[in-house]
């Protein structure tokens, strides 16, 4: 992670003043949806039995339904270790390979079948369909190749900066093979913030492309390799390699020249490893699989760390039971695996089931609003699974396109954030056609899979609502004083989880202390308790839980903005608007966005004697786009002759956040400078 560099101060404020969820829409209780005949005639989970083996006095024997989905070299010895309390330890003892579990142990009775479909964005460029054999095949002479070119090894970490290509879960996978923790970060950040994920997780091998297809362009990617490497360097961390996929093999996509002895083309160094074969290393359960960084309530992302046994057992069991993905499915998860999402629905899950797995290179609406539909027809596709951001994106583009294609969903997944009703009803009735099951999973990065959902066999389905825990998880609502607050209460407050599940992070990387802090001190009955039972896990969102037991998500609780479905933390955007010479101070606020849930509008204030310009508003968009990368890129750049503060000095962004969504700021009267507010509502657009 960079250094602190001498930047001006952010805000003294501990803690979101304006949250998400405070501005969250109020929706009205719904009505139930029944989930299909013909769906639940073939449901993987069926068995209502299942909430009565997974209660909280069975725990936590219950999730060895869940590790008997894999192939172990050797039986864990513990289900879980509580001994130093929040730092579970799930399967202690037991050895296992990920990319066994997702390749090899196939290929007996799957060989033939495709593990990959890789849809480029140009309709014209042929479909790839990649085997189990086949992908076999390309993880073992990749792992060779890092194995015996990088000189990589077990426990050693490496970048990865790929966009949705079939070679992303090739070299995911080739990692995993050798205990090489991967740290996968999404192609749409910045040189900068990859630098930044680099030397936090000290990679010596950064991984890339050279080009991808996005929106009908042929994006120049090697060129935030060059970027990356160079900032690294400023904070005194050298980069061994850096091996660089080719997306159209034997041609380069990149004008941005290869650094001679520092950059190699992976295909052309692959030559010396064909046909070479490397025995998956047996891990240790509890050796982390790979990085995942994050936005939290600091300015700097986090690593959350993932384990290889629990995380693995808990993603393919709710691919399994929640997903319902049989080995016959064509499951889409139109995600980017530089998220969560990808990693627990596109790669890990899926292919440890031996499904057919879909990975497609570009934006849902290109050329038009039918391109899903079309791919989902032409690929057989059945089980479906987007966010919010994509179903608006594609409801307003095209509200009929999907009757138009002859495909066919038994089940539908929304995840990332809350989804309209009206939003809902559309999916259901046009994308689903009236009979895909729909479950809406509300999770985070930290948690490796699914928290809250229905059982897509089991509930009922209620528009808005997420569901009641998933079996084995039990929530439950603190409020600020860590009072339960009851189903149907109709208070919100903020979610929790009572018991630990594997598929939970097992620290942030280099920061046990912030992982402490941040997600169990303040829920946390007895600091020097072993017993789990006083160890509440803090989501950081806000809900309400209906009379029903159903939960629904409101939205962030701390200084985390969930834009699109990406998170996005308000004081890296701050501190990416302060690198600017011209801003003193910058504050940043969630507003409610039709298409995007929610957006960010940036509020600067200029050194005196600075005037607002056009020019000025462009260059700090343009800073926190080089900083972050174009989803971070605020809605508006508002320049304000002050900010509204208290008599402390203190920003007041619920004022702000007020005047963006157009709502009442409130009583301003006790603000050092009330007379601002009227200056600011007449500056916002
Ligand atoms: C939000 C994505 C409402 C929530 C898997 C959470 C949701 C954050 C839902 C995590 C949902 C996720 N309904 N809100 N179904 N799913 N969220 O880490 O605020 O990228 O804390 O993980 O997204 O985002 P993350």
């Amino acid at each position: 992670m960079a250094k602190d560099k001498p930047r001006r101060q952010v805000s003294d404020q501990q803690g979101a003043e304006i949250s998400e969820a405070q501005i969250a829409v109020h929706w009205q209780e719904e009505g139930y949806y029944s989930p299909a005949k013909d769906f639940i005639a073939q449901a993987n989970l069926t068995d209502k039995g299942v909430f009565k083996r997974f209660t909280l006095d069975k725990f936590p024997g219950y999730y060895k339904e869940f590790a008997a989905l894999l192939d172990w070299y050797k039986k864990w010895d513990k289900i879980l270790d509580t001994g130093k309390p929040p730092f579970w330890r799930w399967f202690v003892g037991g050895r296992i390979n990920a990319s066994y579990n997702c390749v090899d142990r196939h290929l007996a009775r799957h060989k033939n079948k495709t593990a990959i479909h890789f849809v480029p964005e140009p309709e014209n460029e042929a479909i790839q369909h990649l085997t189990y054999q086949e992908l076999f095949v390309r993880v073992n002479e990749l792992a060779a190749l890092l194995r015996e070119f990088c000189g990589l090894k077990s426990g050693d970490r490496v970048t990865l900066h790929m966009p949705m290509v079939a070679e992303l879960p090739i070299t995911m996978l080739a990692c995993a093979r050798l205990g090489v923790i991967h740290s996968q970060v999404f192609s749409g950040f910045s040189g900068k913030a990859c630098a930044d994920r680099i030397t936090d997780s000290e990679s010596r091998v950064l991984i890339t492309m050279d080009g991808y297809y996005r929106a009908g362009k042929l994006l120049d990617h090697k060129e935030k390799a060059d970027i990356a490497v160079a900032e690294a360097a400023k904070d005194g961390f050298k980069l061994d390699k850096v091996l660089v996929w080719q997306r159209r093999p034997g041609r380069s996509s990149s004008p941005t020249p290869m650094v001679e002895g520092r950059d190699f083309v992976v295909n052309d160094v692959l030559v010396k490893y064909r046909g070479k074969r490397v025995e998956p290393v047996q891990m240790p359960a509890e050796a982390p699989l790979f990085l995942m960084y994050t936005s939290g309530t600091t300015g700097k992302p986090k690593g959350c760390q993932h384990s290889i046994g629990g995380y693995l057992a808990y993603v393919t069991w709710t691919s399994k039971m929640i997903q319902d993905i049989h080995p016959e499915d064509v499951y889409w998860c139109m995600a980017d695996i530089g998220w969560i999402t990808g990693h627990s629905y596109i790669v890990y899950g899926p292919l440890a089931l031996a499904a057919s797995s879909v990975v497609y290179e570009g934006v849902p609406n290109y050329p038009d609003a039918g391109r899903p539909w079309r791919i989902a027809e032409e690929l057989g596709v059945n089980i479906f699974h987007t966010s919010p951001t994509a179903i608006r994106a594609l409801r307003k583009d095209g509200p009929d396109e999907p009757a138009k294609y002859h495909y066919h969903f038994k089940h539908m997944t929304t995840v990332g954030e809350p989804i309209e009703p009206a939003v809902w009803k559309w999916y259901h009735k046009m994308v689903g056609k009236g009979e895909a099951v729909i479950v809406d999973t509300w999770w985070q990065t930290e948690n490796g899979g699914f928290l809250c959902s229905t059982v897509p066999a089991i509930h009922k389905m209620k528009p808005g609502s997420a569901g009641p825990g998933i079996p084995g998880i039990h929530p439950v609502i603190y409020d600020d004083e860590g009072k339960e607050l009851p189903a149907g209460s109709g208070k919100a407050g903020n979610i929790c989880i009572r018991n630990p599940w594997p598929g939970g992070f097992q620290t942030i990387w280099k920061d046990p202390d912030r992982f402490v802090k941040q997600y169990y001190a303040r829920y946390c009955r007895n600091p020097k308790s072993k017993d789990w039972r006083d160890w509440p896990y803090m989501a950081g969102d806000g809900a309400v839980q209906a009379k029903d037991g159903y939960y629904r998500i409101l939205g962030r609780i701390d200084d985390v903005i969930n834009v699109a479905g990406h998170r996005l933390g308000t004081k890296e955007i701050e501190s990416a608007a302060l690198i600017c010479p011209e801003v003193v101070e910058a504050a940043v606020v969630p507003v409610a966005d039709p298409i995007k849930g929610k957006v960010p509008d940036l509020y600067v204030s200029l050194k005196p004697g600075l005037k607002a310009s056009e020019e000025i508003e462009k260059k700090i968009s343009a800073s926190v786009v080089s900083e972050i990368g174009a989803i971070a890129r605020p809605r508006h750049v508002i320049i304000v002759p002050d900010m509204p503060k208290t008599r402390s000095g203190k920003i007041m962004r619920r004022v702000l956040a007020a005047i963006s969504n157009r709502q009442d700021p409130g009583d301003v009267s006790t603000l050092a400078n009330p007379e601002v507010v009227d200056k600011i509502k007449a500056l916002s657009r």
